[in-house]
């Protein structure tokens, strides 16, 4: 299994981004429960012909879509060791838990936080920015709000993104019984970036209307385009305002470890709570989102549940409280921090750092490409690693949804799409560290030939329409 995984993550270029799941091969997803036992080797097998070769391909090269990681060997290691402990992380007195706290304050001290900061991996940002909402919920209406619910608060709460922002956010309003109603979505720049004027007034008009703000959500490295919010200038207004300040870093945070980008956070050391992931630019397989929370007692007060049979002592197992399950929903764990250390420790901080970077890099080698083709428009602007552009035609939205579509069939390039101010784009989110320019190259190739194609089969459609 060893040498197959390893030969896999060799030759990965070798293989298509991306391939169709042949329906034969699909219903062998549909048999019964097995009762009989099977020869482990016929199993790996039927694995081999059936699953890694129809895999979403965000290890390999060319995969550009949504925002996914690459990972790495040492990740798929260090998740064997981790299977082989199948520790538990929830708490108790353990190697494993202490790692994870080690990790927490690596990660405090990127932020420049305090030593109080609480820090706990979770799934991804998704989860992180939930747990982030009902902490600055619990600060608010105070603990009370966990046994009584929102319906014995009389205060009516409101929290403030940027229309750009994730939909986790309005997805977290809503879980935490808010509802996402109570989300403002405040207009961008042409940047993209949140308008932090507009953010003021809203406060203002909110407050005068009766209602209380309690969360304001900025985004570093935003999904659509990798647009950072003026993240000083939100802190600025939120500790005014007196405003829980959550930092959406889903992988733009980690741009911390890359010195040419580090400055653009600026803010982000003023947080209340950031949430990122290590599976995106930090490269560390999936999956292993984290949170950070400026005091971890607000933490410990959202979530920490005494029960009967987790009781703490002193010494034995059950020593060395607080444990990870009172710093969020979740009491059974994996070990994401064995990976994410393994990572960090084997190919050190700055290396991932020259990644994020180089990443960037490629992306202006690709908005450089698409300016100086006439047959390509950019769409938005490249702060980052995310580049949307599309091919001129007058039938541009369906054009480029098929020159997406079989960029991805043809295993060549994986690119997304995005809807951008009405107008589809074709989105590449260059995070892996494997892609190089030649794999930029490819896509833009690519999409020249399959704009070409598209468009002709469009006018060959219109002429016998006509
Ligand atoms: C800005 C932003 N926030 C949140 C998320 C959700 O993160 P996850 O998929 O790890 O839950 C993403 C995912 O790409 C993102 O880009």
């Amino acid at each position: 299994m060893l040498d197959d995984m390893l030969d896999y993550l060799e030759h990965l270029r070798e293989q298509p981004v991306w391939q169709p799941l042949p329906q034969a091969v699909r219903d062998t997803f549909r048999q019964p429960l097995d009762n009989d036992p099977a020869d482990l080797a016929a199993v790996h097998d039927t694995f081999m012909k059936t699953i890694l070769p129809y895999a979403v391909g965000n290890t390999h090269p060319g995969f550009m879509g949504w925002v996914h990681g690459g990972g790495t060997p040492v990740g798929m290691l260090a998740e064997m060791l981790a299977g082989g402990l199948n520790a538990n992380l929830g708490g108790r007195d353990q190697a494993p838990v202490e790692l994870e706290r080690q990790l927490v304050q690596w990660v405090r001290k990127l932020f420049a936080f305090p030593e109080t900061a609480g820090g706990l991996f979770v799934t991804g940002t998704s989860m992180a920015n939930l747990i982030s909402v009902l902490i600055a919920r619990t600060v608010q209406l105070g603990k009370d709000v966990r046994r009584k619910g929102m319906a014995a608060s009389k205060l009516r709460l409101v929290a403030y993104t940027s229309a750009s922002a994730h939909i986790s956010i309005a997805q977290a309003m809503d879980i935490a019984g808010i509802g996402s109603d109570a989300l403002r979505m405040i207009p961008v720049n042409s940047h993209y970036q949140m308008d932090v004027d507009a953010l003021a007034k809203t406060i203002a008009a909110d407050k005068k209307a009766g209602l209380t703000p309690f969360f304001i959500a900025g985004t570093a490295g935003s999904a659509d385009v990798g647009a950072i919010d003026p993240l000083d200038a939100i802190a600025e207004l939120a500790g005014r305002e007196k405003i829980w300040f959550h930092v959406d870093g889903a992988y733009g945070a980690l741009a911390i470890l890359a010195t040419d980008m580090a400055p653009r956070l600026e803010g982000i050391e003023r947080a209340d709570s950031i949430a990122f992931d290590f599976h995106k630019w930090g490269q560390v397989p999936y999956d292993a989102g984290f949170i950070l929370v400026r005091n971890g007692q607000h933490q410990l007060d959202t979530f920490a549940s005494p029960a009967p049979y987790l009781m703490r002592e002193t010494r034995g197992l059950a020593a060395g409280s607080p444990w990870p399950c009172d710093l969020g929903p979740e009491l059974s764990r994996g070990f994401r921090a064995l990976k994410t250390w393994f990572t960090i420790k084997v190919y050190g901080a700055e290396k991932l750092g020259h990644i994020i970077s180089n990443t960037c890099a490629l992306a202006q080698h690709m908005k450089q490409c698409i300016e100086s083709t006439p047959q390509l428009e950019l769409l938005a602007p490249v702060a980052l690693n995310i580049v949307c552009f599309r091919y001129r035609s007058l039938d541009a939205d369906r054009i480029n949804a098929d020159i997406v579509i079989a960029l991805q069939e043809s295993g060549i390039a994986a690119p997304s799409t995005i809807t951008l101010q009405g107008r589809l784009a074709i989105r590449a989110a260059i995070v892996n560290h494997r892609t190089t320019a030649s794999d930029i190259d490819a896509l833009i190739d690519a999409t020249l030939g399959f704009g070409e194609i598209a468009e002709n089969n469009s006018l060959m459609t219109q002429a016998r329409e006509k």
